[in-house]
């Protein structure tokens, strides 16, 4: 990780000045990087885990993570990253749309030095992360069930860059074919159930432990997974929540209202409930590889997302 994070100051450089600064603020800001940790750790079950292709492969799912950040703040309007002022709230939206494009550039630039299936992987997974953040924006249709829609966008928009992290790891630390398969799976299943804890400390967080502002699914109108729950409450004293999760929470104290109320609703426990059984289904996925210190890593990798509090 030492080596990944030297290189990764690298990536982030320009031969404009100004770019280098916008394109390095949330690097340098922190972050806990995830998927470079996965790509390492999923590259343990192979033959050859410190091939220099593991490193790159590293950089890559980082970088594309973090152009992808830079455009998540611009659409969700968050001041907040990493404990940092975001691109937008610093400079201004132009600034963070074309940092997170030169980032994705970067990311592209150096998916070409893994060879044509890398570049392959990497665009089918970024046209998957893209299609997740628009399907978010978009109403269910009639006869769809919201929570089915909600899943397939986190799949999308999350799943699919964990899932990359674990199989670049697997295919350059040099696993068998059939690792490969089974630890894709086991990121897509993680991945997502990263993105429902996400949502539920969005909502149960402060910004000190998440260096996010809370609320702001609620505040942009994201219905998540304990929202979509408590909605199908039928409980009377769940009137008011249900009145406040259909109003505009863009007024602070309605805001505020909604959000005391959830933290406090059932429904949030339903939800870790649910991402708790995700992680035992994604270490299911792990059979094929043999017991011992790497797969009791990747079991402890599933349970500490499911159980995460920042
Ligand atoms: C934030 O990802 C966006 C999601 C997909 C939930 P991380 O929680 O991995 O963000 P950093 O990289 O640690 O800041
Ligand atoms: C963003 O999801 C996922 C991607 C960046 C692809 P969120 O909007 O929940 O992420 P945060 O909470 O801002 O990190
Ligand atoms: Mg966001
Ligand atoms: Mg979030």
């Amino acid at each position: 990780m030492a080596l990944v994070e030297k290189e990764l100051a690298g990536h982030v450089r320009s031969r404009a000045a100004f770019v280098t600064e916008a394109a390095s603020h949330l690097m340098a800001a922190g972050g806990k990087r995830v998927r470079p940790l996965l790509v390492l750790l999923a590259a343990e079950t192979g033959e050859r885990p410190a091939d220099p292709g593991v490193i790159t492969a590293a950089c890559v799912v980082e970088l594309t993570h973090l152009a992808s950040l830079y455009h998540d703040d611009v659409m969700d309007e968050a001041a907040l990253r990493r404990g940092a002022d975001s691109a937008n709230a610093r400079w201004d939206n132009h600034v963070a749309i074309l940092t997170g494009d030169f980032l994705f550039s970067k990311s592209s630039e150096l998916t070409a030095e893994l060879g044509a299936d890398a570049v392959r992987i990497q665009a089918q997974t970024f046209t998957r992360l893209v299609e997740g953040q628009i399907q978010e924006t978009v109403a269910v249709g009639p006869g769809e069930d919201p929570i089915e829609h909600y899943l397939d966008v986190v799949a999308g928009k999350t799943g699919s860059l964990i899932a990359t992290s674990a199989r670049y790891g697997a295919i350059f630390g040099g696993a068998t074919a059939d690792v490969q398969r089974a630890l894709t799976e086991y990121g897509e299943i993680v991945g997502s159930a990263f993105q429902l804890s996400d949502d539920i400390l969005d909502i149960a967080s402060d910004s000190v432990e998440s260096g996010k502002t809370p609320g702001t699914d609620l505040r942009e109108g994201v219905p998540t997974l304990p929202v979509l729950m408590a909605k199908a409450s039928t409980d009377p004293a769940d009137t008011r929540l249900l009145e406040l999760l259909d109003a505009d929470l863009s007024d602070d104290a309605l805001h505020a209202e909604a959000l005391r109320l959830l933290r406090t609703h059932p429904a949030m426990q339903r939800a870790r409930d649910y991402v708790v059984g995700q992680a035992a289904e994604a270490k299911e996925r792990l059979n094929v590889v043999p017991p011992g210190a790497v797969r009791d890593a990747l079991e402890a990798f599933a349970d500490l997302v499911a159980t995460r509090t920042s």
